[in-house]
């Protein structure tokens, strides 16, 4: 029987586990960061592997014969190792990918940094900040004022001098999402350009308020990956396996 290591961290990685067990051989894989997290069916390892080295080792060790990444999309450093690793022991690796989010008018930035600048420059003075927990050390500068949702608490010393920080996990609705903009007389946006559908509703929100909008674009995936953007699409590549 073949067994999968399944990255995860992701509601697509828990709606995959969900589906391939019991009838496949899967251990999901969690990074550890936050408090009580949401647990898919089945085995669950928490924690990093300690690198490429480690991750090389555990899949060996514990005789992996495939690997699903379905992290977050801008989890690009855990996908950078798998890619790796898998390449190197050619292992099937395959990247379940959702599909990003029509930015429509949203200033595009490539990284937290330029987002940042991106607020300077336009002068917004009241910011809904969603880019997360590690995104918020590139605005510690910024003199504007900052609603920061993350799931876990960012360090204080990256936290901007004017803040409300509010620590929640979506999904999140159409309704809550316009009356939190409007009650904290909100002038941009900035987010990652996660795709999905649980946090989207910030989007049209923004849209339906005139919020502009800046969108941190994903990083880019390993060169040569093979991607599918559904959990369907990810189980079909599972039963081609054997
Ligand atoms: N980045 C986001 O915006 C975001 C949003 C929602 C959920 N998540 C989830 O949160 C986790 C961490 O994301 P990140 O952006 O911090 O990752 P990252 O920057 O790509 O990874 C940093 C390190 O965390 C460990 N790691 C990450 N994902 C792991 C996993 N699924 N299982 C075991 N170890 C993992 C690895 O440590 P070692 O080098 O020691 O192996 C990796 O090198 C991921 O599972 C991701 O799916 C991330």
């Amino acid at each position: 029987m073949t067994r999968l290591l399944l990255l995860g961290g992701t509601a697509e990685g828990r709606a995959l586990a969900a589906r391939l067990h019991p009838h496949v051989d899967i251990v999901s894989s969690l990074a550890g960061r936050v408090p009580d997290p949401a647990l898919p069916v089945g085995p669950v390892r928490i924690g990093g592997f300690g690198g490429v080295d480690g991750l090389r080792r555990w899949l060996v060790d514990e005789h992996i014969d495939a690997v699903i990444d379905a992290t977050h999309p801008f989890a690009a450093t855990m996908t950078a190792h798998a890619a790796q690793v898998c390449s190197e022991l050619k292992k099937p690796y395959v990247v379940l990918a959702r599909p990003p989010w029509d930015p429509c008018d949203a200033i595009v930035v490539t990284s937290d940094t330029q987002a940042a600048e991106a607020v300077a420059r336009q002068q917004f003075q009241r910011i809904f900040l969603t880019t997360g927990r590690s995104g918020v050390a590139a605005f510690a500068g910024s003199p504007a004022w900052f609603l920061i949702r993350a799931v876990t608490a960012p360090d204080d010393t990256v936290l901007p001098r004017r803040h409300q920080l509010v620590l929640s996990r979506g999904p999140y609705h159409y309704d809550d999402e316009v009356q939190l903009l409007r009650q904290h007389h909100i002038d941009a946006l900035v987010t990652k350009n996660s795709g999905g559908d649980m946090t989207r509703a910030k989007l049209n929100a923004a849209a339906a308020l005139d919020v502009p909008v800046v969108m941190v674009a994903r990083p880019p995936l390993p060169a040569g990956v093979t991607t599918v953007s559904t959990v369907a699409q990810a189980a079909a590549w599972v039963d081609g396996l054997s």
